[in-house]
């Protein structure tokens, strides 16, 4: 290590050792010098030959630190007196202050991002509860379905097919409403298992439903308007509504789903409304007929927007599948949301859109300006996975074992838990809710289980408003009979443990 004073500036710092070339450390040196303001505009430097001379080292890399500083504008020439600082770098911006023990800027920066000004709708994204107690891989982690059962030979299959001999233009630019082959099966697949009604022209192919709330969001709501969401409801929607700057309506759901005579008493101005009618997430049950007519209506009467979330009905257990409020709007109200997160598995980051037709024009200039399109290689392995049939087998073969698996923790609840957690909602998907005792901290209760390995999801952080009964949600998709009996018995003593 080299440290040399020069009158004029702090010591430089060169470590003939490092992986970092000579050049590199010395570009970086200065213009960290420059960028938090310990080297002024104006300022002269050494020449290269002195500094070289300075710091032991041969003049080259000094000659391509500087050239690549006056290429980017640091630093500038004047023929008779050398090398400056620029003139033009301004010099009255507030720059942040290395304390003792600060060593360099970037950290210092990220450090210092929450004292500076970012937008309303960020401040209000960040003040959403985080729970990243949760991020454990243990049982009842909510969303994930059976990995291990999924066809991954299949899949390798097809990816490969793909992969090696790319067809011509699969490695360009796509387009944004998504490849049209998958965008006819995904109609096909929605107009008979969902009732969904529309042509595949309507189909946007999306990064996840995230993205499609999000989209949804953008292209139909203005800062300070108002949507209705459920109470409890799905906290990435919330978040996708906040981004956009709503002003968020919470409304009760009970035994029908989202208490719609509440919502128009409270925001019959309200831009949009935000609902899962099949499976209410996270209680599960289902929008009455009544209901869904009466909302219906009043996005006719207002010009207002339904946006359904419908994103587990594959697996229903009781009863057959509950058709889409899409199938029943006649005035192109609804905005439709899918996901295959669930009937697929949650990193493929593929779901879908399906858009009123005269909205189309916006969501695309909404998604150009996102990300564009999504990844052309899934969306190809998508619909031969769809059209080869694995699709529906896969889903059939799910059915089958998240209804074992959901039969399996209402059984290990009762047996071991007792009056202890009170199980909720229709007999479907891929979680459940369950009510708490009287007085419990679900988070705590949470909290400790995660302790254990297990993870068990407040369902307080479902809500806006703070409420009486708490309670958790567990994921079963991706858990099984073992893990669910252990999960149980390893839940059942982090609550007796907050008891005592
Ligand atoms: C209500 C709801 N909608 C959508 C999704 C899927 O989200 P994504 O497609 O972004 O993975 C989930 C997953 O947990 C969900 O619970």
């Amino acid at each position: 290590m080299k440290r040399v004073p020069a009158t004029f500036l702090p010591p430089i710092t060169i470590d003939s050792r490092a992986k970092i070339p000579i050049h590199r450390q010395l570009y970086e040196w200065f213009r960290r010098a420059i960028v938090i303001g310990q080297m002024r505009p104006g300022q002269r430097v050494l020449s290269t030959r002195s500094l070289a001379a300075e710091l032991k080292i041969s003049r080259i890399p000094v000659l391509n630190a500087y050239e690549q500083l006056l290429a980017e504008g640091y630093f500038e020439t004047f023929v008779g007196a050398g090398t400056c600082v620029a003139g033009s770098i301004p010099d009255d911006m507030a720059r942040p202050t290395l304390g003792k023990g600060q060593k360099t800027f970037p950290e210092e920066i990220i450090r210092k991002v929450g004292l500076r000004r970012i937008s309303r709708r960020a401040v209000a994204l960040t003040h959403l509860p985080t729970q990243s107690w949760l991020n454990i891989v243990g049982a009842f982690r909510v969303s994930l379905p059976a990995l291990d059962h999924f066809p991954l030979g299949v899949w390798s299959k097809l990816v490969a097919r793909h992969s090696r001999k790319p067809a011509q233009g699969i490695m360009g630019y796509g387009d944004a409403m998504g490849y049209l082959p998958l965008r006819e099966a995904i109609g096909e697949y929605l107009g008979a298992a969902r009732a969904v009604r529309c042509d595949p022209s309507q189909i946007m192919v999306t990064t996840g439903s995230q993205q499609g709330l999000q989209l949804t969001a953008q292209v139909l709501v203005d800062p300070e308007d108002r949507v209705g969401i459920e109470e409890p409801g799905y906290p990435s929607a919330r978040q996708a509504f906040l981004a956009a700057g709503a002003q968020l309506i919470p409304v009760p759901v009970d035994q029908e789903g989202m208490n719609v005579s509440e919502f128009i008493r409270h925001g019959p101005e309200a831009r949009a409304v935000y609902i899962t009618p099949s499976h209410q997430y996270p209680l599960g049950m289902t929008m009455s007929a009544t209901r869904r007519m009466l909302l219906l209506n009043w996005a006719v009467r207002n010009g207002a927007w339904i946006i359904e979330d419908d994103y587990d009905s594959e697996y229903r257990f009781g009863s057959r599948p509950i058709a889409s409020l899409q199938g029943l709007d006649t005035d192109a109200r609804v905005i439709y949301v899918g996901t295959f997160s669930k009937v697929m598995f949650p990193a493929l980051r593929l779901g879908y859109v399906v858009v009123p037709r005269d909205l189309l024009p916006a969501f695309c200039a909404a998604r150009d300006a996102a990300d564009v399109f999504s990844s052309t290689l899934y969306q190809l392995v998508m619909t031969d996975f769809i059209r080869e049939g694995h699709f529906a087998r896969h889903i059939r073969r799910m059915r089958m074992l998240y209804m074992e698996r959901r039969r399996a923790l209402v059984k290990a609840i009762r047996a071991q838990m007792g009056d202890s957690l009170e199980v909720i909602g229709a007999e479907a998907g891929m979680h459940l809710a369950a009510l708490l005792p009287s007085g419990a901290d679900d988070v705590a209760v949470s909290k400790a289980a995660a302790r254990r390995g297990i993870s068990a999801t407040p369902l307080s952080t479902c809500y806006l408003r703070p409420q009486a009964r708490t309670g958790l949600i567990l994921g079963y998709g991706g858990t099984n009979a073992h893990q669910i009996h252990d999960g149980i018995r390893k839940l059942n003593l982090s609550l007796q443990g907050l008891r005592v």
